[in-house]
């Protein structure tokens, strides 16, 4: 009962999440930095990420927590600003040391380092000049990734283009909930969107251009994912048209708006009827670049949902019934969603699945004996692994589980309040703890999944 062969067994974290140091050694403001600087700022709290969990000044403790962890990857993204401080100029050789550092020190402990190139940080000066509106970001992306990849890729293979782009386009442009907090029209975040992934795959070709050893791309999405009521072919068809269904309200955040047209070259059913004029087409060109092959499909997935409707307008609180078990930022424990998720996007995306993000946000303290006695979050992901593990057992490729996350770290638009962490952050005084899901965590790693079925 263990996971196949060389199964990339991580962790994940991102910049603006974790690094702190939001204006050293030459970096530049993203829009996370001013946005949560102002004072009309929703973050609970008005917490920001200036200092975070100060990793960028903790290379060596972090990654020998890794090593405690026994962890065989770490995902960790890259800021835009503080390699290109305007994002669109002069390189700061300071910000890219800082990674290239880190790479060293995770190679150095037999971890792979696996890059995310955009986790939500976009530099202020860009966003000044239209951000994803403007048809030049795809350059001064393109631009940015070749500086990556050049310096990087001797040593990393695993590679993301974006991470949720539902998300930052859905939440930032759409919703207002997430930086810069705006609520634009359709017209405007179809064209944004279009951007994106136009971003995504001219940057996928660079990354293949100047990679210097062979490299696994791909991109970091997210998007609803449909349980069947049952497992009758009726009820699982249903699930599967729902987890790819597209609708005019929730088209943001759905898995066929981004996914679509990068593997399947189209836009996703229904898109030209609800949209018309305002969904341009592609030229054959830009199909092809959007469209460049990828190596693996990433899912980033936490809860699935009964209704997706829910999901659609009022994520994420897709409860059905009163009593079901919430983490504590109120999302459905739904295990199952592994399974069903890799199975239908291996279906019909045709890639090998990875689970770049996964976990749940629990009430954690230290407790009097020092330690962080995190049942819950052990319960949770036994139940979510041995789901995913159905689905290796009918033969689909997976390739890893990344954890979110590997330490409590600033939550967005919740602040510090939701902690998600296998370590925990003491904030006050940075003293990292290894909680109990971090060692039980060890022991999975170490039997590649097999004691996750011993009771
Ligand atoms: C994001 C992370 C975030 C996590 C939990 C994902 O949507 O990629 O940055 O912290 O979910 O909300």
């Amino acid at each position: 009962m263990s996971f196949p062969k060389n199964f990339i067994w991580g962790v994940a974290g991102a910049a603006y999440q974790v690094e702190g140091a939001w204006n050293e050694d030459g970096k530049g403001p993203s829009i996370w930095d001013t946005y949560t600087h102002s004072r009309r700022s929703p973050v609970h709290h008005h917490e920001n990420g200036d200092v975070a969990c100060d990793s960028y000044h903790r290379i060596k403790e972090d990654v020998a927590l890794l090593v405690e962890m026994g962890v065989k990857a770490y995902r960790f993204s890259i800021s835009w600003p503080r390699v290109i401080p305007d994002g669109i100029g002069d390189v700061n050789p300071k910000g890219l040391s800082f990674y290239s550092e880190l790479v060293d020190e995770l190679i150095a402990n037999n971890i792979e380092p696996m890059v995310t190139l955009y986790h939500w940080d976009l530099p202020q000066h860009v966003f000044d000049k239209g951000g994803w509106l403007n048809s030049d970001i795809i350059g001064w992306f393109d631009k940015y990734t070749r500086t990556v990849v050049e310096a990087l890729s001797d040593r990393v293979t695993y590679w993301m283009t974006f991470n949720e782009p539902q998300c930052f386009i859905g939440l930032g442009y759409y919703n207002g909930s997430h930086a810069p907090f705006l609520n634009m029209s359709d017209r405007d975040v179809i064209l944004m969107s279009h951007n994106v992934l136009l971003a995504h795959g001219t940057a996928v070709r660079t990354i293949r251009k100047y990679a210097k050893k062979t490299p696994m791309v791909a991109f970091a999405p997210t998007g609803p994912s449909v349980l069947p009521k049952d497992e009758s072919e009726e009820a699982i068809e249903e699930a599967r048209r729902k987890t790819f269904e597209f609708n005019d309200f929730g088209y943001i955040l759905s898995n066929s708006w981004w996914a679509d047209p990068i593997f399947l070259r189209k836009f996703p059913d229904g898109a030209k009827e609800f949209f018309g004029d305002d969904l341009p087409d592609f030229t054959e060109e830009e199909w092809d670049i959007v469209s460049t092959p990828l190596d693996f499909y990433g899912c980033n997935i936490y809860f699935s949902m009964k209704s997706k409707e829910d999901f659609l307008i009022t994520a994420p609180k897709p409860l059905e019934k009163t009593g079901e078990g919430l983490t504590a930022i109120d999302w459905i424990i739904t295990p199952e969603v592994l399974y069903w998720s890799a199975k239908f996007f291996y279906e019909r995306y045709k890639l090998p699945i990875m689970i770049t993000e996964n976990g749940c946000a629990m009430c954690d303290w230290v407790m009097l004996d020092g330690k962080v006695h995190d049942a819950q979050r052990i319960d949770f992901t036994t139940k979510y692994l041995r789901e995913y593990h159905r689905a290796a057992e009918e033969n689909i490729p997976l390739l890893g589980y990344i954890h979110w996350s590997f330490m409590d770290n600033f939550e967005w638009g919740l602040g510090y309040d939701a902690r998600f962490g296998l370590v925990h952050v003491d904030y006050y005084t940075q003293k990292r703890t290894l909680k109990d899901s971090a060692y039980w965590y060890r022991d999975v790693i170490a039997s590649n999944g097999e004691s996750l079925f011993k009771d």
